[in-house]
């Protein structure tokens, strides 16, 4: 029923996924990052086909956390940004979610609340990344006062974030890591650096705590061939339908603006996505489009609600016939780069008017 404009979630991929993320690390704990709706994928549901198998999940904000907590998942959840408000610091505790701690008004909101039991605390430590985090000087000093405090858990984790870990010829990652590696020196605790990159492409960056997000929905951070990010499998596929399909002449343009204009009599057909469902608008003339499995390009503009595809070289396209957007035939990734963008933005800014339908498999 209804418009084809549809993403099917492979859970099975997801699942896959993060083993393959355990397996490239297996002495770790790799939590599951869900932020952002599990990257566009639908938190709840990718928390539930995971819960079996993680450790714990990492989130950007509170109400994301209170979300899976309302919706049963029962692992502990860390906020990578740490609290916004302090009166998010008993609510962590009663509910076992885990602080990152970033800066000085962290650390005073922990040490002024009146937690039921101690914090779970993470000290995020900036190493080059220059974003949040805290200066390599003040680590040692914030560590001993939150050991020293009774409302915080004695077990702290030690973490840092990788501003280049995508770029495998970049040596940032390796100095992130050497100062990080200085600034613990000292302080006997758990240590998480690696996000999917991390994970995948610099071994020196695994440790006690692994934090993978983009890679479990089964795209490669990397913009070159990875032989470990090849193997990852796509969880989500965006699909929808032929909903017109005429012949115009040689000088006819197509779309608003008419900003495309065939050079021979075309087929074109209009296709129900748009950037009313997280299509990319700036998807140039060209990007590719799967209609009936087989590549064909886009042309004219993306509208709110439809897009055009010069199918001229293809067999008889016909109404209804079936489209792939992105999925396992045709990288996200692909896609996001003739947009000139990443992955990451097209998967996370999918709108709320296309149905995700899950395909469960087997836990
Ligand atoms: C602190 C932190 N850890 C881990 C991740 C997961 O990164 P990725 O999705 O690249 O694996 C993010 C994502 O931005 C993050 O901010």
């Amino acid at each position: 029923m209804g418009r084809p404009a549809k993403a099917s979630i492979d859970l099975n991929a997801l699942r896959s996924n993060y083993r393959l993320a355990q397996q490239i690390s297996p002495a770790s704990n790799s939590m599951a990052v869900v932020k952002a709706n599990a990257y566009g994928h639908g938190a709840v549901a990718c928390a539930n086909a995971l819960e079996g198998l993680v450790p714990a999940f990492g989130v950007a904000c509170i109400e994301e956390a209170i979300t899976l907590r309302m919706a049963g998942i029962r692992k502990p959840i860390l906020l990578l940004e740490g609290s916004f408000t302090a009166d998010e610091v008993a609510i962590a505790v009663q509910q076992n979610f885990w602080l990152m701690v970033e800066n000085a008004q962290h650390v005073e909101q922990i040490v002024s609340s009146s937690p039921s039991a101690p914090v779970k605390v993470w000290l995020k430590v900036d190493t080059g990344m220059h974003r949040l985090g805290l200066d390599p000087d003040e680590l040692t000093g914030i560590y001993h006062k939150l050991r020293d405090c009774s409302k915080v858990d004695d077990e702290m984790v030690l973490a840092t974030h990788f501003a280049c870990a995508d770029d495998l010829d970049n040596d940032a990652t390796l100095q992130q890591i050497a100062l990080f590696d200085a600034v613990c020196q000292g302080i006997d605790a758990p240590r998480s650096m690696a996000n999917s990159a991390g994970l995948m492409g610099w071994p020196q960056a695994t440790a006690e705590w692994n934090r993978p997000g983009f890679m479990l929905y089964g795209s490669s951070p990397f913009e070159t061939p990875h032989e470990i990010a090849d193997l990852l499998r796509p969880v989500m596929t965006l699909r929808s339908g032929v909903i017109g399909v005429r012949e115009i002449e040689a000088g006819d343009s197509v779309g608003y603006a008419h900003s495309w204009t065939a050079r021979r009599r075309s087929v074109i057909a209009t296709i129900a996505i748009g950037y009313g469902d997280g299509y990319p608008r700036h998807a140039p003339t060209g990007t590719p489009v799967l209609v009936n499995g087989q590549r064909a390009p886009l042309v004219g503009r993306v509208s709110m609600d439809m897009i055009t595809v010069d199918v001229t070289d293809l067999p008889s396209v016909a109404l209804n016939d079936p489209v792939i957007l992105w999925g396992k035939e045709l990288p996200v990734n692909e896609v996001a780069a003739c947009a000139g963008t990443i992955g990451y933005e097209l998967l996370t800014r999918m709108t709320g008017r296309v149905p995700l339908s899950y395909i469960r498999g087997d836990v």
